[in-house]
């Protein structure tokens, strides 16, 4: 397994992390705790070593799993987790539920609560989950610098941020990271936040490699969601990925993606997740999976697509497919 540093930091690790949210139950679907804690574990044997989790995966169930998970391998890692996105478990509306919230009090305790979940004594990377606008971005950054000092974090970082919003992030806190939405059908970070990232020497992490499950190969038209899954919503980070009119034509441009990967033997999971790589300014290209099977299919992802693969396939979602992957959107925030 390659490794890639985060920007001009000392911060390395495998070119491909562990995705927690899939672990946090009651928002991604059903799935098995020791088959999700195995999964972890089997990715790490593999030579992953990086593991992204938040507070808000599952309300901190996520974050007791990914504990349990890392458990014996924890200082051998870099862990991610994610705060200042505070939740209301007993409201129903998913919109309103969880909030931006950088409140610094609120913030400082979710640190140590992370930790307690965690079952470590520091954080090597804490993100600012989503920005809160309705604060100045200096007041989580300095929450962090305190954490910092306090041994707590060792890296801070932000996720979901605009340029402008790191731009005023930098004056507070040596952020090495933004992690964003970024896969073959979510192009838009390209035109304005990966290149501001680059400048700065920073490092992208890269979400939903797969798609959120679209690049697998396993959906059909037929695809449905339990009512615990957050994709059951169709909007996806403000795209329309799997909305009635686009899925059709997402997996026509899906089918089409894996029958490019026959002659290089590799599968389509293998292919989105080189594809992010492709993106040198990206460091981490994190797949999320709570089976042992996929999370071993997917280190393949660690390969040099070529050139002339890579182009085949912009083409295809960018001329044939639903237009989802136009570049130049705002991102989500
Ligand atoms: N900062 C943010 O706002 C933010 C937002 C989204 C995600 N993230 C982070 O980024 C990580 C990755 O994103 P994600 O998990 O949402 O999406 P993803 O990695 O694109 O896709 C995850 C989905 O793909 C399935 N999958 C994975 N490998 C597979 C394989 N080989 N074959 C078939 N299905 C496969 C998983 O199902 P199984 O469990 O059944 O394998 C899961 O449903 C997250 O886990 C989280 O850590 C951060």
């Amino acid at each position: 397994m390659r490794k890639r540093k985060f920007g001009n930091s000392d911060l390395e690790t495998s070119v491909i992390g562990y995705g927690g949210w899939p672990m946090g139950r009651g928002q991604y679907g059903p799935f098995d705790d020791d088959e999700s804690i195995k999964s972890a574990r089997t990715s790490y044997e593999n030579g992953i070593t990086l593991f992204d989790t938040a507070a808000i995966y599952g309300w901190g169930y996520g974050e007791k799993l990914m504990g349990k998970a890392i458990k014996d391998f924890r200082k051998n890692i870099v862990l991610v987790t994610k705060g200042a996105r505070e939740w209301d478990r007993n409201n129903p509306d998913r919109n309103t539920a969880t909030i931006a919230d950088s409140d610094p009090i609120k913030l400082t305790k979710s640190i140590d609560e992370s930790l307690k979940r965690l079952q470590t004594d520091y954080i090597d990377l804490f993100l600012i989950h989503w920005p809160d606008k309705t604060r100045p971005f200096s007041v989580p950054m300095e929450v962090l610098e305190k954490a910092k000092n306090d041994g707590k974090v060792r890296y801070s970082g932000v996720s979901n941020f605009s340029v402008s919003m790191m731009e005023e992030s930098l004056q507070s806190s040596d952020i090495v990271t933004n992690q964003i939405g970024y896969h073959i059908f979510d192009r838009r970070p390209e035109k304005e936040v990966m290149p501001y990232i680059k400048k700065k020497n920073m490092g992208v992490m890269a979400y939903g490699s797969l798609a959120h499950g679209l690049l697998t190969g396993k959906w059909n038209t037929s695809k449905t969601f339990t009512n615990d899954d957050w994709r059951q919503n169709t909007t996806n980070f403000g795209l329309h990925s799997w909305s009635k009119e686009n899925l059709k034509s997402n997996l026509e441009v899906a089918k089409k993606i894996q029958n490019l990967g026959k002659e290089f033997n590799k599968s389509i999971t293998q292919l989105a997740i080189s594809w992010v790589l492709a993106n040198e300014t990206v460091s981490v290209a994190l797949a999320g999976s709570t089976k042992p099977e996929n999370s071993i299919e997917n280190l393949g992802g660690d390969w040099d697509m070529p050139d002339d693969l890579k182009n085949e396939i912009d083409k295809l979602v960018l001329n044939v497919g639903s237009g989802v992957g136009k570049s130049g959107m705002e991102i989500a925030t």
